[in-house]
């Protein structure tokens, strides 16, 4: 059970996770077995450091555990960070993985012509509302945003937005459903995410795993 351990390692399923894995084993961290398993339904895996355990969650919720003090660290990609923006957590470290960028797309036929600086207001479907608002509001557009959690590709076709806000790495997906990329929002990579208050109560144990992580980035 999770309350056994010192401290709690949240990570993200899915892509990023098999990049933070050869990651975590620089840093000396193995995971016991069946936790690169997706057919193994635990959530909680000891690992080969006393004390230390990890939790698999879903990519969008690993800044929550953090903020929320049920995980002492994570791996996020910086598009989650920046989406929840919790004030509770720090994320001192970008770890050079889970690289890609988050764009606004729309249908190739109308953005040829498009011009994003002449927009006043978009229509977006995204998993990230938040962060789209800030991005336009920044430069002084108004945008209504429809959250969905996924495919948000159908939805220009559909005519649930114009446009949408979304994660693009090989381009593959908008091309594959008719869509190009016409405004650049960030480029994305996975961050350690740390909650401070552990950090403030907690600073040797805390700082000595930033650090380990670190040099585990650094290759030194
Ligand atoms: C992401 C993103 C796009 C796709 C982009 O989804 O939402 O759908 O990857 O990748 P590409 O440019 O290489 O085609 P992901 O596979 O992470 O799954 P999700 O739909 O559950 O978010």
């Amino acid at each position: 059970m999770t309350k056994n351990f010192d401290i709690v390692l949240a990570l993200p399923k899915g892509r990023i996770l098999k990049e933070a894995m050869p990651l975590l084993a620089r840093a000396g961290i193995e995971p016991e077995a069946g936790f690169d398993d997706e057919q193994d339904r635990r959530l909680t895996f000891a690992t080969n450091v006393e004390g230390l355990g990890i939790i698999r969650v879903r990519s969008f919720d690993v800044a929550t555990f953090v903020a929320f003090g049920a995980a002492h660290l994570g791996i996020a990609g910086s598009d989650v960070v920046m989406e929840f923006d919790y004030p509770e957590n720090y994320s001192p470290l970008d770890l050079g993985i889970g690289k890609c960028r988050i764009m606004v797309a729309e249908p190739a036929d109308i953005g040829m012509d498009d011009d994003p600086s002449r927009w006043s207001h978009v229509s977006v479907a995204t998993k990230y509302p938040e962060l789209t608002k800030r991005h336009f509001a920044a430069r002084g557009v108004q945008a209504e945003c429809i959250k969905l959690n996924g495919a948000m590709e159908l939805a220009p076709k559909l005519g649930l937005a114009r446009r949408i806000v979304d994660l693009v790495d090989t381009g593959k997906t908008l091309k594959d459903n008719g869509l190009i990329e016409v405004e650049h929002i960030a480029d994305i990579s996975s961050r350690l995410v740390v909650n401070r208050a552990g950090l403030k109560t907690r600073p040797e144990v805390m700082g000595g795993w930033i650090q380990r992580i670190r040099e585990a980035v650094n290759g030194d």
